[in-house]
């Protein structure tokens, strides 16, 4: 069998959570390949909301096996408090929420490293979730002790020790951050045995074995392609490959091995924190996209920035992770609109482009828009693609033929139910 993977084409908040529910049924296991905390994928069904920041978005599903896998990282308070929800839902977890053994670990100290740095950088800060994130990972590529992962490790709080002592050190350039570390390290130390008493497995063999037994496996991303290491808005990114590359890296399985790859883009698009977004509406358009939308951040609460969808950037995703079937989420929320946009080319130093430029960072991308007629009415009966009105089929076709990927699901509200299948998407 193949591993099929269910990412973010945009800046994250795609809607991945629910689509990840929604799909879960038709797989045995769910693996979640990098992030950790940052993420937040809201799930909404049977009139509860859930977050979840870590566990993959296949938990509430019965039988089904879910994966953190070893590219994640893990703080174990937000993992205890996660896992104390689950409970408090009479959610059965036990035997069904595996973690990798090399999955990294989100330290105490970690949280005051992301909190300086943002710090130290003022107005050029990236405006991280503040989860602590990025230290991890700098670790790990800085081939730290405690960079393998392995939260049941001997020694692990001298370990620790050995390692702080390097950020605290007195004579390090970060500012003062008011922290109690003293009670941090207390409540993470007693987080820790709840990850520890959760079963461990050696995730690239664990997933190896388990799709040659013909077992169906969904990798679940977290954040969105723009936000990736390597490609994204650089610096103004997360800490990972959010990409399908990181599918390989962050379980342990061959490229291969990688089946359908179904990206999620929202009807519009919409940033949190700080960097480039060439289509982001600034006027009244852009509000009343955050008000309908609710675009407000499932961790931190932040109202999102908002815009036009931006097709040379999902043009560009979709040839960063290869993908074969496109979900359209949220267009539920351009129900009243009387017309949309969709930015279809740039102007870039007088020259018309279709492609992202390298510093986008540094330059000023005008976009050039289409517009489309809206159809300003509720798509809640609606149970199939026939049934769907004239301007939105005539959209969702410009779509498929700008992007060359077919449009398979379009998500009409943010419950489990509200979803319109094309074709069946995995089968
Ligand atoms: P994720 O990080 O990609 O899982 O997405 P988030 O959960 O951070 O943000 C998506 C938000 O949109 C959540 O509040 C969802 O409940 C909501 N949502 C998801 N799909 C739809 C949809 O089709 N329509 C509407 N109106 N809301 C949706
Ligand atoms: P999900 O999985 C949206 C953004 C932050 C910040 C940048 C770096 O819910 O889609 P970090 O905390 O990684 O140091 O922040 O990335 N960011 C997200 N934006 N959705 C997310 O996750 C995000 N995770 C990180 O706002 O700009
Ligand atoms: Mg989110």
């Amino acid at each position: 069998m193949n591993i099929d993977v269910i990412l973010g084409l945009q800046w994250g908040d795609e809607g991945k959570g629910k689509i990840v529910d929604y799909l879960a049924t038709k797989y045995d296991i769910v693996a979640r390949f990098q992030g950790g905390p940052n993420a937040g994928h809201t799930l909404i069904f049977d009139d509860a909301k859930y977050v979840l920041h870590t566990i993959p978005s296949g938990i509430f599903r019965a039988d089904l096996l879910n994966l953190i896998g070893n590219g994640v990282v893990i703080d174990p308070i937000t993992l205890a408090r996660e896992i104390r929800e689950l409970e408090g839902a009479g959610v059965d977890y036990r035997d069904r929420l595996l973690v990798a053994r090399k999955a990294h670990l989100i330290l105490p100290t970690h949280r005051y490293l992301d909190a300086a740095t943002e710090t130290a950088n003022g107005a050029s800060r990236i405006r991280s979730t503040l989860r602590g994130i990025g230290p991890p990972y700098i670790d790990q590529t800085g081939r730290h002790d405690l960079g393998r992962g392995d939260n049941r490790r001997p020694h692990l709080p001298q370990t620790y020790a050995q390692l702080k002592a390097k950020p605290m050190d007195p004579h390090n350039p970060y500012p003062p951050i008011p922290i109690d570390l003293e009670a941090e390290e207390a409540k993470w130390m007693d987080s820790l045995k709840v990850l520890q008493g959760l079963q461990q497995v050696d995730g690239e063999y664990y997933l190896h074995e388990a799709l040659e037994n013909g077992k169906r496996v969904l990798a679940e991303g977290a954040q969105g392609s723009m936000l990736d290491i390597d490609f994204g808005t650089y610096p103004y990114v997360t800490s990972s490959n959010t990409i399908t590359a990181g599918v390989c890296t962050g379980l342990g399985v061959a490229p291969s091995r990688i089946g359908e790859v179904i990206g999620i883009s929202k009807a519009y698009c919409t940033r949190v924190g700080s960097g480039p977004f060439p289509t982001e509406l600034h006027g009244e358009t852009g509000e009343r996209l955050r008000r309908e939308g609710g675009e407000f951040g499932a961790t931190t609460g932040r109202p999102r920035r908002c815009g036009w969808i931006d097709l040379p950037q999902l043009r560009y995703s979709i040839l960063l992770n290869g993908v074969t079937q496109l979900v359209i989420t949220k267009i539920d929320v351009l129900n009243a609109f009387e017309s949309l946009q969709a930015a279809t080319h740039y102007q870039l130093d007088g020259q018309r482009t279709e492609q992202l430029p390298y510093d986008l960072c540094d330059v000023e991308l005008e976009p050039a828009y289409e517009s489309f007629t809206g159809w300003q009415q509720s798509l809640d009966d609606i149970t199939d693609f026939e049934q769907l009105p004239r301007p939105l089929l005539d959209y969702l076709q410009f779509l498929e033929d700008y992007l060359k990927v077919p449009v398979t699901m379009l998500s009409t509200g943010p419950e489990r139910q509200k979803l319109i299948l094309k074709q069946v998407a995995v089968d």
